[in-house]
């Protein structure tokens, strides 16, 4: 019997303890894997919300000897995680842990990968480069979007080439995430709400991805309904614990579904803005989403009907336009009622760079599982619809 190995499917997560509270067992994660040094990866915002002290307190309590590396922006640039590479071999780390964001945790990954592997960071991007095992990577995510905590992607900025990498690898899946609602109570609403929606825009990408399967449409389904279900109220009650872990939820169940499944055409088009222009990922990744659903939809128009249903659209006796008019509009509505309703001229985006803004695009590896094949031009008319 043959077999089209096209189908086969596989799927990667750490070890994960979801749960207020669960940035706790940091130092007994460290001490399981035989730390004799810990680099505490973290930004100077995460360090001001008091998270950074948090940690270095847990670990602090059980004796665990560590040194911390705040010196890390959004959207981080290869030359810090060689900084980073150098701080850790300077202090003699071996393990890593990382709180916050996408941008520490990416850097984290960053830091792992060069610290066993031995080349610059920009050497190793593109899928499956990474030989030599990373260190421990203990992961504490303080938003709920990102999802780097349980994902085997970092994406770091080539500030040369003004250009965001994305390097997959399962060596870069976390060996441990501590998803903790806690930490998502400092998040302000802006960054609550771009987070957010990049964590909708994971789980509908992963859902539509040409490299989808039964294990991510289960994740991506339940994601989708946990965010549609909750963002907007947390928007309003952003205390409410109860909200704040359904969220957390959803943005975990989100990334479980797009690690494996991989991602599609805003994510290629968002990182392209990302690296060219320094813009927010959430952001930029909310303004293009109904655009590249638009463009997307005639390609998975099935799978676009059941994450309507699954948004709670009723699309009884409706034929596929109307469908989709009735997603896009509450696309649009989730987007204006937690403040998101920018469009890429009013955050600094102009005609004349489309042109260059495509051409990144296509180069990116999340292009190769958006369900329509793009060209150049495809996107280019994304981004002008979006401008
Ligand atoms: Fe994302």
């Amino acid at each position: 019997m043959s077999h089209d190995i096209s189908n086969l499917r596989k799927f990667v997560a750490p070890e994960m303890i979801f749960g207020a509270g669960a940035r706790k067992s940091v130092a007994n994660y460290a001490k399981t894997f035989g730390a004799r040094k810990v680099l505490l990866v973290s930004d100077p915002g995460v360090e001001a919300a008091g998270w950074v002290e948090d940690v270095s307190s847990t670990l602090r309590e059980e004796g665990i000897d560590h040194v911390t590396f705040t010196q890390v922006s959004p959207n981080p640039r290869s030359h810090e995680v060689m900084a980073g590479v150098d701080f850790y071999r300077e202090h003699g780390c071996n393990i890593i842990v990382a709180v916050g964001g996408g941008s520490p945790m990416d850097c984290a990954k960053g830091i792992g990968i060069v610290s066993a592997n031995g080349r610059h960071i920009l050497d190793y991007e593109g899928v499956d480069q990474i030989r030599a095992p990373i260190p421990p990577l203990i992961f504490i995510p303080t938003t709920a979007g990102t999802s780097a905590d349980v994902s085997q992607f970092a994406i770091i900025n080539d500030e040369a080439e003004r250009v965001k990498i994305s390097i997959v690898s399962k060596a870069v899946v976390p060996d441990v995430a501590l998803v903790d609602p806690d930490t998502t109570q400092t998040m302000d609403p802006f960054l609550r709400a771009c987070t957010g929606l990049d964590a909708l825009v994971h789980a509908i990408e992963a859902f539509v991805s040409t490299a989808s399967g039964p294990m991510t449409d289960m994740f991506a389904l339940d994601a989708i309904r946990l965010i549609n279900g909750n963002l907007e109220q947390l928007a309003a009650n952003p205390a409410d614990p109860k909200l704040r872990e359904q969220i957390m939820l959803g943005s975990m169940k989100a990334g479980l579904a797009f690690s494996n499944a991989i991602l599609g055409a805003v994510h290629a088009m968002s990182h392209s803005l990302g690296g060219f222009l320094d813009l927010p990922h959430g952001l930029c990744n909310s303004i293009l989403l109904e655009h590249v659903i638009s463009y997307n939809y005639s390609a998975a128009t099935d799978r676009f009907k059941i994450i309507a249903e699954t948004m709670g659209l009723d699309t009884r006796g409706l034929n596929a336009t109307e469908v989709k008019a009735r997603l896009l509009a509450r696309v649009v509505e989730l987007k204006q009622n937690i403040g998101l309703y920018q469009k890429l001229a009013e955050i600094g985006v102009r005609t004349a760079d489309i042109p260059t803004l495509s051409a990144k695009a296509i180069k990116d590896p999340c292009l190769l599982t958006n369900p329509r094949k793009s060209n150049r031009r495809d996107v280019e008319v994304v981004y002008e619809e979006a401008l």
